[in-house]
C-alpha cells in the first residue's frame, strides 16, 4: 500500500504546527525558544480574536507608520512598548533589586548623549524662565548605606511647558540635561525647575491607539536619572512628585511607590536659598540613590 504523507497543512492549527516545526532546528537555543513562543502567541492571538483581513492590514499599516516615526529624535516603537506596558514588564523581570536598593523604571525615548558635565549645584534649566526653581540633593550609597564617591548621575527632564528639548523646532540644542558626580561624601546637588506632568507625543499611531481605547496620554511629573559607579550595577529611574494627579494612572505604568518624593516649597529666604543662591519661591527635594554592587 502506498504510504500517503500529508505534505500540506490544511487547517489553521496545521499551519501553526508546521511553522513551529520549521524553527525546530534553529541552532541558537535561546533564539529557538523565542521564535517558537512568538509563533505560538501570535498565532494564538490571531485565532482568539478571529482577526479579519481588514484588521490584519490595519495592523500592518499601524506598525509601518510606527516605524516611520523612529529616528534620533522620535522613537514611536519605544512609545508603543511603553504604553502597552511591555517596557515595564521587561524592566521588572530584568531588574529585581535587593531590599533597600533603588528601584528602576522606564528609560523612555527622550534620553540624549552629550549632556554637559556640571559641578555641584549646576543648573540644568538655565533657559526655562517660566519654571519654579527646584534643587535636588541627596547621596549615592551602597547597600550598607556607605557613601559612593565619584558616582555619575545622568539627569534629564521635560521643561516647565512639559516638552523635552528634542520636541522643539530647533531640536538640536541640548537643554534640561546634565551629568553630575558625587563628592567624597557621596553627595550631589542639582538645580532645575519643578517638573510638571506632560502628555507623551500623541500625534502619531500611539496617540491614535490611546484615543481609540479611551486612555489618556499623561505622565506624572518626574525627573529622569541613570546613576552609575564603578563596581555597581547602574540604575535607570525617575523621582516622582507626590502631589501629582497622574501618579495612579501614568500612561506608561512606570510609577513605583519607593520613587515618589515630597517636593518641599520654600516661600522665605533660608539656608537652602543661600546655599544655592535662589530667590523664593522655590522647591527642594532630597533623594538618596542606593546601588547594588556587581559583586552581589
Ligand atoms: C519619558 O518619561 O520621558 C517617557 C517615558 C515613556 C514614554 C514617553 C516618555
Ligand atoms: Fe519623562
Amino acid at each position: 500500500m502506498p504510504l500517503t504523507i500529508n505534505r500540506r497543512a490544511t487547517t489553521e492549527d496545521d499551519i501553526t504546527a508546521e511553522v513551529l516545526r520549521r524553527f525546530e532546528s534553529t541552532p541558537d537555543p535561546r533564539l529557538r525558544e523565542i521564535m517558537s513562543a512568538l509563533v505560538r502567541h501570535v498565532h494564538g492571538f490571531v485565532k482568539e480574536v478571529n482577526l479579519t483581513e481588514r484588521e490584519w492590514f490595519d495592523a500592518i499599516q499601524f506598525l509601518s507608520e510606527t516605524g516611520r516615526l523612529c529616528d534620533d529624535k522620535r522613537q514611536e516603537f519605544i512609545l508603543l512598548s511603553d504604553t502597552l506596558g511591555v517596557s515595564m514588564v521587561v524592566d521588572l523581570i530584568n531588574h529585581r533589586k535587593p531590599e533597600g536598593a533603588t528601584e528602576s523604571t522606564v528609560f523612555g525615548p527622550f534620553h540624549r548623549e552629550g549632556a554637559p558635565t556640571m559641578s555641584e549645584g549646576g543648573n540644568i534649566a538655565p533657559r526655562d524662565a517660566g519654571g519654579t526653581p527646584m534643587v535636588i540633593t541627596g547621596l549615592v550609597l551602597d547597600l550598607q548605606r556607605r557613601p559612593v564617591a565619584g558616582a555619575r548621575l545622568d539627569v534629564w527632564q521635560a521643561d516647565s511647558s512639559g516638552l523635552y528639548d528634542s520636541q522643539y523646532p530647533d531640536g538640536d540644542a541640548l537643554h534640561m540635561r546634565g551629568l553630575f558626580h558625587t563628592d567624597a561624601a557621596g553627595r550631589f546637588a542639582i538645580r532645575t525647575v519643578r517638573p510638571v506632568h506632560y502628555s507623551i507625543p500623541s500625534d502619531g499611531p500611539v496617540g491614535r491607539m490611546l484615543r481609540a481605547t479611551n486612555r489618556h496620554s499623561w505622565r506624572p511629573a518626574h525627573v529622569h536619572f541613570v546613576v552609575s559607579a564603578d563596581g555597581f550595577e547602574p540604575v535607570t529611574t525617575h523621582i516622582f512628585d507626590d502631589a501629582d494627579p497622574y501618579l495612579e494612572s501614568d500612561t506608561v505604568f512606570a510609577v513605583k511607590e519607593s520613587l515618589i518624593c515630597h517636593f518641599v516649597r520654600h516661600d522665605e529666604r533660608d539656608d537652602a536659598s543661600d546655599r544655592f543662591a535662589i530667590e523664593p519661591p522655590f522647591y527642594s527635594v532630597e533623594f538618596d540613590f542606593v546601588l547594588k554592587s556587581r559583586a552581589g
